[in-house]
């Protein structure tokens, strides 16, 4: 099994390239199943879930195309299966997001129940009662979702609680849906924002997107499309504390900073100069680092996909602060971890308690799940001596050649077996 083996205690300075967002590409990809035309996106990452998308919609019979490097075209004209099979939504819960397309489409589809996660229970029934609220007849059989539809109706439907791939399977769902739909207290991620403008590209309509309240008129047929996906929020932030907490000086370039507003502000508390301009923004790092308290939120609160990052920052700041994970219940894997590596961190309940150490120590540690793999690289970054990370699976999910891009900006970074 490959690991990372990083040498820690060297500042990161010079100009890195953020990639599309993973979680952008995902539900577009799925959205491609609505239309019998070309889908095109471009600026897909390349990463190990892009890929099991990929799998997902090629065992259904979508023809995909790969024009050049990230660009791809999806056809799903000729689809001959409904089905995604339990070894590949096991591997990736987001595979999902293809219920509501199929089911809008074909009126019928069985999905696998994702099971269980490393980061809490995390289960889907937002996204079933959601789609039986337009009508789909749904059944739960030998782990697998059933569904089936004459053709979905148009309904109110409102989310107890926010969600993001159930914003998105229930929007891609209503596109096609007989007349009016309303989603309430629907998520406002800026990845279904751009959900929502694709699906307007292809001929949908959806209006309210990044508000509380998405309303859909429902259409015959979708069109085809193209769409460059936005850039990744999460490894923007992840790579502006890598500056951070290296003490370096960075450029990060292909940024959107609408997207980042709030972690920027509450990053911005630790000292460090963040000068923010329309595409890029140049860090410049202080010798101190200063604790940041805060608590995870739906968009465009802290986003819990940063936390564990944020964590390793405060694990090395001149006092103590907290940290809320109000998202996932157990999203803390991160944390035993870290300890390993001298970090001083308590946790009560959903709070972990940080107490800033003047440094951390190398050590032998293993990735847990995708932004846990990139707190312990960043860990790795300023520990004394070798880290070796195991399981660095979890990180080709979500991170497109990151130890090349750290690589080239002064990190001592490499992948063994
Ligand atoms: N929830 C339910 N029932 C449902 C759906 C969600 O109880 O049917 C709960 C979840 O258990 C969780 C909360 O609602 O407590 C929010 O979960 P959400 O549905 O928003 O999460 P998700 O859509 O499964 C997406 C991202 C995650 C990100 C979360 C939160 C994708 C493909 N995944 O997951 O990204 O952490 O939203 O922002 O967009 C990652 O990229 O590392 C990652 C895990």
């Amino acid at each position: 099994m490959k690991k990372l083996v990083i040498n820690g205690g060297y500042p990161l300075n010079g100009c890195i390239r953020i990639s599309g967002s993973k979680n952008a590409a995902l539900p577009m990809m799925a959205a491609s199943i609505l239309s019998d035309c070309d889908i095109t996106l471009n600026r897909i990452p390349n990463l190990a879930d892009v890929r099991t998308m990929i799998a997902l919609l090629d065992s259904m019979g979508i023809k995909i195309e790969k024009n050049h490097k990230s660009s791809f075209t999806f056809n799903a004209s000729e689809i001959e299966s409904k089905f995604a099979s339990y070894e590949l939504v096991k591997t990736m819960r987001a595979s999902i997001m293809v219920l509501g397309p199929l089911l809008a489409k074909h009126g019928e589809a069985k999905v696998s129940l994702p099971g269980g996660c490393a980061i809490g229970a995390r289960p889907v029934d937002l996204h079933i009662q959601g789609l039986e609220k337009l009508g789909a007849m749904i059944e739960i059989k030998d782990g697998y979702i059933l569904a089936s539809t004459e053709r979905l109706i148009g309904s109110t439907y409102t989310f107890p609680k926010k969600s993001v791939t159930g914003t998105a399977n229930i929007l891609m769902a209503a596109t096609l849906a007989e007349g009016e739909t309303k989603i309430l207290n629907a998520a406002c991620e800026p990845e279904i924002v751009q959900l929502g403008e694709l699906l307007n590209f292809m001929g949908a309509k959806i209006e309210g997107l990044g508000e509380d309240c998405i309303i859909i008129e429902g259409v015959e047929n979708l069109e085809g499309a193209e769409i460059e996906i936005i850039p990744d929020r999460i490894e923007t932030i992840t790579m502006l504390i890598a500056g951070i907490i290296t003490q370096g000086e960075l450029k990060i370039e292909n940024i959107n900073p609408l997207h980042i507003q709030k972690p920027i502000e509450l990053i911005g508390q630790c000292g460090a100069k963040i000068e923010i301009s329309e595409d890029y923004l140049c860090l410049k790092s202080s010798n101190e680092i200063l604790p940041i308290s805060f608590e995870t939120n739906p968009y465009p609160g802290i986003p819990t996909d940063i936390q564990a990052q944020l964590m390793v920052l405060n694990t090395v700041a001149q006092g103590d602060c907290e940290i809320k994970e109000t998202i996932f219940e157990n999203r803390f894997m991160h944390v035993l971890e870290l300890k390993r590596m001298g970090a001083n961190i308590e946790i009560d309940g959903n709070t972990a308690i940080v107490r800033g150490v003047s440094r951390l120590n190398s050590a032998q540690v293993m990735a847990t799940d995708l932004r846990a793999s990139a707190a312990l690289i960043l860990a790795g970054l300023i520990a004394d001596g070798e880290t070796i990370i195991d399981r660095i699976y979890h990180l080709d999910r979500g991170y497109e050649r990151v130890e090349e891009k750290l690589s080239n900006i002064g990190a001592k970074v490499s992948r063994i077996d």
